[in-house]
């Protein structure tokens, strides 16, 4: 049976199908073409049933987001569908559940590598949504550093001194990854994105109750009841609120925002700068 007649369809490209990217497929993805990209086969199929039993219209692609070449064919797969119109980056891993060295690899050099590939496939008027995080507010780096930051390719990025210095733990990675997707949005906004008229952003999550999130609370002891208890919103969030806000980037309302980031943290962040919560 044909679901929709609809010929040259938008396509949505999804990097990383977990919980927060499928929330934003679902709020935001009627009506469009779906491709669902990540390294797991098993949360891929689960991810797409879902969609398909829920009426969208769902491909997937097998992508390792730290390799270039596989997030390359992941972008000229989403290009064969159609006109590229969104592309959303969820793809990472947290503190606990990887090393320093392959958190850099996925959740700063990946991200280079697909806000690059997709900087040369995007439509005009298109947006894209990368997913960084509260942490890229905790770290801040010198103005020198994000200077040379925004004058490296991703694959350099590893090999700039104060990353090697400062990233030797999986914590302090994951908050310089997540500070330099702000500066690679920013950067694509004004140079690759800005010439294919397309839109980018980064959206800073604080604490989201996912799977990922799960892993970090039983690592972290009683450090996130903690930081929870002193942030403004004294509660958690769910991937559900987070679509709201992707969605609102993503589209037409946003249509004047771009190289920007929204922190979504409940006040989190807010707390640090104002001595209410002392990071551990
Ligand atoms: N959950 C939180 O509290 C929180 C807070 C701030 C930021 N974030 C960030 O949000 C993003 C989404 O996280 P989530 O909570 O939805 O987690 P999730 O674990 O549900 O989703 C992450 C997805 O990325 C995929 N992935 C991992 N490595 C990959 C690779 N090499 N190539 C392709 N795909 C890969 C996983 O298979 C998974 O489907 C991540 O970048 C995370 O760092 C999460």
């Amino acid at each position: 049976m044909i679901f929709d007649r609809n010929e040259n369809r938008e396509v949505i490209a999804l990097l990383g199908a977990g919980s927060m990217g499928m929330a934003i497929i679902r709020r935001f993805a009627a009506g469009r073409k779906i491709l669902l990209g990540d390294i797991s086969k098993a949360n891929l199929q689960k991810a797409a049933d879902d969609l398909r039993y829920s009426g969208y219209d769902v491909e997937t692609c097998i992508v390792n987001a730290m390799e270039k070449e596989s997030v390359e064919a992941f972008a000229a797969k989403a290009a064969s569908l159609g006109p590229v119109m969104y592309f959303v980056d969820t793809a990472g891993a947290s503190p606990s559940q990887a090393s320093p060295e392959h958190i850099l690899k996925l959740d700063m050099v990946g991200t280079g590598y697909a806000v690059d590939a997709f900087g040369k496939v995007m439509a005009a008027g298109g947006a894209g949504l990368i997913i960084s995080s509260q942490t890229g507010y905790m770290m801040p780096l010198p103005y020198e550093v994000e200077q040379q930051i925004l004058n490296t390719d991703p694959e350099g990025l590893m090999e700039i001194e104060f990353i090697r210095e400062k990233a030797d733990r999986s914590g302090t990675a994951y908050m310089i990854a997540k500070r330099v997707n702000h500066l690679q949005a920013m950067k694509a906004a004004a140079t690759t994105w800005k010439q294919r008229r397309a839109r980018i952003n980064t959206l800073s999550p604080g604490i989201i109750v996912t799977p990922l999130a799960y892993d970090e609370f039983r690592a972290a002891g009683d450090n996130y009841q903690v930081m929870i208890d002193a942030s403004a919103a004294m509660r958690t969030a769910s991937s559900d609120e987070i679509a709201e806000a992707g969605a609102f980037l993503l589209g037409e309302h946003a249509s004047f925002i771009t190289g920007t980031d929204l922190l979504m943290d409940g006040g989190v962040i807010a707390s640090i700068r104002t001595g209410q919560y002392r990071l551990h």
